[in-house]
């Protein structure tokens, strides 16, 4: 009952074979689940797209249904990505380089674990001489502003989708299926 052990130890198998857990909704996630997705880091998979003159996004997820998007920024030498101001959750991780908020006090480098929330705004800056390359996970929209703090367009995913999608017909590259979810 209540005093089943809990483990903290590694799981017990360490068979190197496919296992057949029993699964009571099997039927019904196969009607009615989906499928989990892999994009290998490579240009065929999925493009770097241009963001600005500095910088390209390297799109890893859309989830039309959660309003959620991930992707690779990359940050190619010292510069900023304008203000911004979150709607949603962000989880970012640092690949390469190193990256700042000029609001924080923080540096972050490689494997550096970044969450912002929902009502923050800040301004991205890297000052490393070759720039950054962050991994994001990220939920909700963004609102960017210019320099005077006049609204200047709206990042959700429709809008990462379309930057993605314009890219690949401008480019004829083929769209990876494996980006929806
Ligand atoms: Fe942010």
């Amino acid at each position: 009952m209540l005093n089943k052990k809990i483990s903290s130890d590694a799981p017990p198998s360490t068979a190197f074979r496919i296992v057949d857990v029993p699964d009571p909704y099997k039927d019904l996630s196969a009607r009615r689940g989906t499928e989990g997705t892999f994009v290998g880091y490579n240009d065929e998979e999925s493009p770097w797209v241009p963001f600005g003159e500095n910088a390209a996004i390297r799109h890893l997820a859309f989830d039309v249904r959660n309003n959620i998007y991930s992707n690779i920024l990359w940050i190619k030498k010292p510069g900023v990505i304008g203000t911004h101001y979150h709607r949603g959750k962000i989880i970012m991780l640092v690949l390469e380089g190193s990256v700042r908020y000029l609001e924080y006090d923080w540096l972050a480098t490689p494997g550096g674990f970044i969450q912002e929330v929902p009502g923050e705004a800040h301004t991205l800056v890297t000052e490393h001489p070759e720039g950054t390359k962050i991994f994001g996970w990220m939920q909700g929209a963004i609102d960017f502003y210019d320099e005077d703090a006049t609204f200047a367009f709206t990042a959700d995913v429709w809008w990462f989708m379309n930057h993605y999608e314009t890219y690949c017909r401008e480019n004829n590259l083929p769209i990876n299926e494996q980006l929806y979810i």
